[in-house]
């Protein structure tokens, strides 16, 4: 299944990721991935802004992104910190890597722009070793029946063409479930934290866990 290409999206989402970074989204990605051990796939690394928070205790780094341009800058990211990255390109729905073959994967505000979310988690069962964590930061729909029917209709005529693929009207964690994982460590956050509705504000952060038996 081939992906479209985004080169706009690529080339305008670094600038705005800057200034996330700095309101507090940088401190929850440190605090999320700062348990990470072993061998790690991030899928939808972007321009590898996750790279500089990986702990030492991650032996192995592969980075999964379809985006060219993001690619590239995530390279000069990895040279820059002197951290060895292998970075592959390709798609969350087929990913180019063996079955059962990682400790963690991480995917921070990606599940809302793959094409099939259902797909997607579906590989990243299959390419984690049983008892391997799903960690992921990810904006999901809100709880409100309402507000939710209101944004994938948003989405449909504006949102997902004007941002890169993303959808405010995903239940991710429903998703997560269905596709097999352990969720009680997946937890409701708000980012940004506002006295009102926002479409992009309820998150899920933390660790969904592949089981060991199936
Ligand atoms: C909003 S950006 C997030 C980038 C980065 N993970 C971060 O935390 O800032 C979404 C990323 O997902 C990537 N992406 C979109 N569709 C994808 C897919 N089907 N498979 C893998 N990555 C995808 C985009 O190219 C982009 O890098």
């Amino acid at each position: 299944m081939a992906r479209r290409k985004r080169p706009l999206f690529a080339r305008w989402y670094p600038g705005l990721a800057a200034s996330l970074e700095t309101r507090g989204l940088g401190e929850r990605r440190r605090l999320l991935l700062a348990g990470l051990t072993g061998r790690v796939l991030e899928i939808g690394c972007g321009h590898g802004v996750n790279f500089p928070v990986y702990p030492e205790a991650v032996s192995e780094l592969v980075a999964v992104e379809p985006e060219e341009r993001l690619r590239d800058l995530a390279r000069e990211q990895a040279a820059a910190l002197d951290r060895v990255v292998t970075l592959l390109d390709g798609q969350a729905e087929a990913l180019p890597v063996e079955s059962g073959s990682f400790d963690a994967v991480v995917t921070t505000l990606v599940l809302c722009s793959v094409d099939d979310e259902d797909r997607a988690l579906a590989e990243i069962h299959r390419v984690l070793k049983p008892g391997g964590a799903l960690v992921c930061l990810e904006h999901v729909a809100s709880a409100n029946r309402a507000i939710r029917l209101g944004e994938r209709a948003f989405d449909a005529v504006f949102w997902s063409h004007a941002f890169g693929g993303c959808h405010t009207g995903r239940d991710t964690g429903a998703a997560i479930a269905r596709a097999g994982f352990e969720t009680k460590d997946l937890k409701p956050s708000r980012y940004p934290d506002l006295p009102f509705p926002l479409s992009v504000s309820p998150h899920l952060i933390g660790t969904a866990r592949k089981p060991v038996q199936l």
